[in-house]
C-alpha cells in the first residue's frame, strides 16, 4: 500500500521562524528589510521577487523531495487558488496542485469547465479541497448567509453536477438549489481526467456527504484514538454506500535531530506569543465541527507551552504559532515518523504536512523524516517474529 505525501502551499504568508510571530515572508505585514519574498532592496525599493515567486521555490523544494503535491488553502486573506495553481504548473513538472474552494461560490458547470481547462493545460494535475465554510462572520465577508447543513446541501447538489457534465454531455438536474436544463463539457474537455476530491469537515453533514462524494476523507489533526474513529466511521459510511473513500491527515510538524530541539523550538516560540494573537484566536464565532474541537483545546488560555502537551509528541497550541488548527506534531526525526506511522495504522492513506518556514522545512521533512516512515512497523513485525 502506497502513502501520498503532499505538502502545503502557504497561500495566507508565512514566518521565517517558528520563534517570532511577523510574516517576514511575504508582503503581509509591512515590507521591510530582511523579508523574503517580496523583500525590499537595498535603496527600500521593492527587490522585484514577488510572493508567487516563492511558493514557487516552495512548490520545486517540495516536488525535490518526494512530496505529490501541495493544497492550496483559500481564505479572505489569501490569493485565489484556481488562479496560483496553473502559475506553479509552470514552474514545476509533476507536482499536483490541490485547490482549495467553497462550492457555493461558483457555478457547477463553470467550475467544470475550469477544472477540465486546468486538467488539459497540466497534464491532470489538478485535484480539489472541497470545504464548505465555518459559517459566522467568515462566511458572511463572502456574502454567504447559508445555514450549515443547508451549505453542505448545496456542496452536495454541486458536486453531483460537477461529476455529471463531465460523464454526459446532456445533463438535466432538478435539485433544491441548482436546476440544469443540457448541461455538459465539450468532448474536447470531457476526455480529461476526472480531479480527485478530498473533502474537509467534521460534522455530521460533512462526512455523509464526504461519503457520497470524495475519494478522500481530509481531517485536521485530532487525539489518535478519536482519529481512527472518525476515519473507522467515514470509511464504514461510504462502504455502505457501494462506494470506498480513502482517509487523509492535515498536519503540522515541527521535527528536529532531536526531542529537545523540537521542544526548545515550540517553547521559544510559545514565550514569544503576544497577547494580541492569543486575543485573535480566542472565541472566533463559528459553526464549524472541527474548528470547535481545536479551540476546546483552550490554547489561548494556556500560560506554560508545556500544558498544551495532550499525548507524547501531540502539541495543541500550533494555531498560536502560525495559524489554523491546534493540534501537531513535535519531535525528534524517528519520532514524528513513528506517530506517522500510528496514524497510518488507524486509517490514514495520506497526508498533507507542512511545517514553518514551508520552504526548509519541505526540504527537511523530505530529507528527514519521510524516509524513516514504516520503520516503526518494521520494527514491530521483527519483534513479532
Ligand atoms: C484539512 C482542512 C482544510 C481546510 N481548509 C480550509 C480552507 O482552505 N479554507 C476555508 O475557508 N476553510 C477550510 N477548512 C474548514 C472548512 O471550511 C470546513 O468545511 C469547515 O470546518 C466545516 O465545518 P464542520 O467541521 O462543521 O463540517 C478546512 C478544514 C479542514 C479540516
Amino acid at each position: 500500500m502506497s502513502i501520498d505525501f503532499y505538502w502545503r502551499l502557504p497561500t495566507h504568508g508565512c514566518h521565517n521562524s517558528l520563534h517570532t510571530s511577523g510574516y517576514e515572508r511575504g508582503d503581509w505585514s509591512p515590507l521591510k528589510p530582511g523579508n523574503i519574498a517580496p523583500g525590499l532592496g537595498r535603496d527600500g525599493e521593492p527587490d522585484g521577487f514577488t510572493y508567487i515567486d516563492h511558493l514557487a521555490e516552495i512548490a520545486k523544494a517540495a516536488e525535490s523531495v518526494g512530496f505529490l503535491g501541495g493544497l492550496i488553502p483559500s481564505f479572505p486573506n489569501t490569493d485565489d487558488p484556481w488562479v496560483i495553481a496553473p502559475l506553479l504548473a509552470r514552474e514545476t513538472r509533476s507536482f499536483r496542485f490541490m485547490i482549495a474552494f467553497q462550492p457555493g461560490f461558483g457555478n457547477p458547470v463553470h467550475t467544470a469547465r475550469m477544472a477540465a481547462s486546468l486538467q488539459r493545460a497540466t497534464g491532470g494535475r489538478l485535484l480539489f479541497n472541497i470545504i464548505t465554510g465555518g459559517g459566522g462572520p467568515a462566511q458572511l465577508w463572502w456574502g454567504d448567509s447559508f445555514a450549515h447543513d443547508d451549505r453542505y446541501g448545496r456542496t452536495s447538489e454541486f458536486l453531483d453536477i460537477f461529476r455529471d457534465v463531465w460523464d454526459s454531455p446532456n445533463v438535466s438536474y432538478d435539485g433544491r438549489f441548482y436546476q440544469l436544463r443540457g448541461g455538459g463539457l465539450p468532448p474536447l474537455l470531457r476526455r480529461e481526467e476526472f480531479p480527485e476530491i478530498w473533502f474537509s469537515g467534521s460534522s455530521d453533514a460533512a462526512l455523509r456527504t464526504s461519503a457520497r462524494h470524495a475519494d478522500y476523507y481530509l481531517s485536521w489533526l485530532e487525539p489518535f484514538d478519536q482519529l481512527g474513529d472518525k476515519f473507522a466511521r467515514v470509511k464504514e459510511r461510504t462502504a455502505a454506500l457501494g462506494r470506498e473513500q480513502k482517509c487523509a491527515v492535515r498536519v503540522d510538524l515541527v521535527a528536529r535531530a532531536t526531542e529537545e530541539e523540537a521542544w526548545r523550538d515550540i517553547r521559544i516560540g510559545f514565550e514569544n506569543v503576544s497577547e494580541e494573537t492569543r486575543q485573535r484566536w480566542r472565541g472566533q464565532p463559528t459553526d464549524s465541527v472541527g474548528a470547535s474541537r481545536q479551540a476546546a483545546l483552550r490554547p489561548t488560555d494556556a500560560r506554560r507551552y508545556d500544558d498544551l502537551i495532550v499525548a507524547p509528541n501531540l502539541w495543541g497550541g500550533f494555531n498560536l504559532l502560525r495559524g489554523g488548527p491546534a493540534l501537531g506534531i513535535v519531535g525528534s526525526y524517528e519520532q514524528c515518523a513513528a506517530r506517522l506511522d500510528d496514524l497510518i495504522a488507524r486509517g490514514a492513506d495520506a497526508f498533507i504536512l507542512a511545517g514553518t518556514p514551508h520552504l526548509e522545512e519541505a526540504w527537511r521533512i523530505g530529507e528527514e523524516v519521510l524516509p524513516l516512515l514504516g520503520r516503526q512497523a518494521r520494527t514491530l513485525l521483527a519483534a513479532a517474529e
